[in-house]
């Protein structure tokens, strides 16, 4: 930890911090502290100089930061080795080149915008600058390939409760790979994976995962589905702060993979079981009701024809009935 992160760490609780106990926890002269808050205000931080009593952190810059990641990250693996770029064509792009050269497990690439922002079905996700969180992590399986599935799975419950416990606002899944608040998707994720030399193993995997979070006014094309968090409660959410709370919620989750263990939640999420939804598959279109998500994470649903099970990747889906 270099001595900035040492000396934001003792700030963190918003409590005054006198300079002498700062320079004795730092081991550094009173006057290198004076230095080290001075370069912190020069990067945004506000920093209040009390006299006689020390300094206090009044606020950070909403800017994306490593530092200000690293210091709320719990996750031992996730998040350690960390990219963060002003933009990038798509940080799935360059998670795949990181992958292919032997980037370890956890590693993860951050992008203030993306120019290429990949959706699934060959679809665009809109990137904006300091709009949104547009992530990928990097994961080198231990799983059987069959699993890769449910990834998305765990991921959207991860990215669910890290936006919840920013926001304190509601969040649903559509299955697979997009969440919802007040009735609009906030969060789009897509998770590829690729197949190593060795029959039967991935050699990796990479989970990419946007949201938005500014305020702000969407295309006219995306007006009727898409929002933000902060348009839909008012206020955006601290992007590092949020990245971090994604990163420590998917180590935690991670370890179920195998077992499955999520997909209570993600069927407690789901915004669409029990409803009407049109199933987009290989440009055919029909109607469908959602009966449940299985063991496998595979939607369960009725046509006029019985009972199928959709596969990750095969279908979009349709919310039919107006908002949630
Ligand atoms: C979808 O809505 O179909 C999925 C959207 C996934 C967007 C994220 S943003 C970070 C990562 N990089 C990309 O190019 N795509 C994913």
């Amino acid at each position: 930890m270099s001595t900035r992160e040492k000396a934001l760490e003792l700030l963190g609780n918003g409590e005054t911090v006198s300079g002498a106990e700062m320079a004795r926890e730092l081991g550094v002269s009173r006057n290198a502290v004076w230095k080290v808050m001075n370069s912190l205000r020069q990067n945004g931080y506000e920093i209040e100089a009390v006299t006689n009593r020390g300094y206090r952190l009044v606020s950070v810059p909403e800017q994306l930061s490593g530092t200000e990641i690293r210091r709320r990250l719990t996750a031992k693996d996730f998040g350690r080795e960390l990219e963060i770029h002003a933009q990038l064509d798509s940080t799935n792009n360059r998670a795949k080149m990181l992958a292919a050269q032997g980037a370890v497990h956890g590693t993860t690439v951050i992008a203030d915008s993306q120019t290429g922002g990949r959706g699934r079905m060959g679809r665009s996700f809109f990137s904006p600058e300091h709009s949104g969180v547009y992530m990928t992590v990097i994961l080198r399986p231990e799983w059987a390939p069959e699993k890769a599935g449910m990834l998305t799975s765990m991921a959207a419950v991860a990215a669910a409760r890290a936006v919840e416990k920013v926001s304190g606002a509601d969040v649903k899944i559509k299955w697979v790979n997009d969440l919802y608040m007040g009735g609009r998707k906030i969060c789009g994720i897509l998770s590829e994976a690729g197949l190593g030399m060795e029959a039967g193993r991935l050699d990796w995997a990479v989970v990419g995962i946007g949201i938005n979070t500014a305020r702000m006014d969407f295309p006219e094309e995306l007006k009727e589905i898409a929002s933000s968090v902060g348009n839909e409660t008012g206020t955006a959410p601290d992007r590092n702060r949020l990245i971090a709370e994604i990163l420590n919620e998917l180590e935690a989750l991670y370890g179920s993979m195998e077992t499955g263990a999520f997909l209570e939640e993600s069927r407690r999420r789901s915004n669409v079981i029990g409803r009407e939804v049109t199933v987009i598959e290989n440009g055919k279109q029909y109607p469908a009701r959602v009966l449940d998500i299985d063991e496998e994470g595979r939607l369960v649903i009725e046509t006029g024809e019985g009972i199928t099970r959709l596969h990750y990747g095969e279908v979009s889906l349709k919310l039919t009935g107006g908002r949630t």
